[in-house]
């Protein structure tokens, strides 16, 4: 595959043509991933949780996320490499320039952050020094303590309008992309059509312009009952190659996510 681009990506949405994401933590996923037809690979704060056995996202550090990055760099065989940006490393603006800047040089093309309003003039000011940025609304894992847990948001129809606003607004201030996790299918699809940039989706229906899933849930290796949102790819696929590859193309071709893993 040659090197995905935010030019790609765009051209993709244009055509209404979908593309997959999956998370990658380490150099050997890294070069599965990449060489299976997944364009994007989000080096995901999610491997607190993962990796780490934490319960939530919150103690995640930006000297292990470059670490991460940086391994996942090393296995890359031309997808783009999403990072995010930890619980707290980019509270004020100034913050965000350093987390963003040390993510960068370890290998991401693009870096990931979870709010929104309050995030507008950190969004123009990463954008206008050639860092592009993926806002993440919906159920944002790394505020779970002021949500009251991992619940589904967006139900109401005030939050749901709100949603859409702080959409449209931070496409406006400069993001490259939107990630829209645990919300309703119908209000996700609306998202989608209010903006121009990419948005991909986790719990968020079938009409975003592409999926994103954890690996490890994917795999069925995550201990517990999984998510609504979740299909295990190992249950059809003889090894973890195939799994991706299944995973990618389902994805591309719209089969999944179905019904049944929406809200
Ligand atoms: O950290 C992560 O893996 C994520 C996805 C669940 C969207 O942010
Ligand atoms: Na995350």
């Amino acid at each position: 595959m040659s090197s995905i681009t935010l030019h790609t990506l765009m051209a993709r949405k244009q055509a209404g043509e979908k593309f997959a994401v999956l998370t990658a933590y380490d150099a050997c996923f890294s070069h599965l991933i990449s060489t299976a037809g997944v364009e994007v690979m989000l080096v995901g704060d999610s491997l607190g949780m993962v990796l780490q056995g934490n319960d939530s996202t919150l103690p995640v550090t930006i000297e292990e996320m470059v670490y991460h990055t940086a391994a996942v760099k090393a296995g890359n065989q031309g997808s783009m490499i999403m990072s995010d940006l930890p619980f707290m490393s980019y509270g004020t603006p100034e913050q965000a320039m350093d987390s963003a800047a040390v993510l960068m040089q370890a290998g991401a093309h693009i870096v990931k952050l979870e709010g929104a309003a309050w995030l507008d003039d950190t969004i123009t000011l990463l954008a206008e020094r050639g860092v592009p940025v993926c806002a993440h609304l919906g159920l944002t894992p790394q505020a779970v303590n002021v949500l009251g847990g991992y619940k589904v948001q967006g139900r109401d129809n005030s939050a749901a309008k709100k949603m859409i606003e702080d959409a449209v607004r931070l496409e406006q201030a400069g993001a490259a992309m939107l990630l829209l996790e645990c919300i309703p299918s119908l209000l996700a699809g609306e998202i989608t059509k209010a903006v121009d940039i990419p948005v991909i989706g986790i719990g968020a229906g079938a009409d975003t312009d592409a999926q994103v899933l954890v690996m490890h849930d994917m795999l069925g290796i995550t201990p517990g009952r999984s998510p609504r949102f979740v299909k295990n790819y190992m249950a059809d696929s003889d090894d973890i190659a195939s799994a991706f590859k299944a995973y990618a193309e389902e994805v591309k071709a719209g089969t999944f996510p179905g019904p049944e893993h929406g809200f």
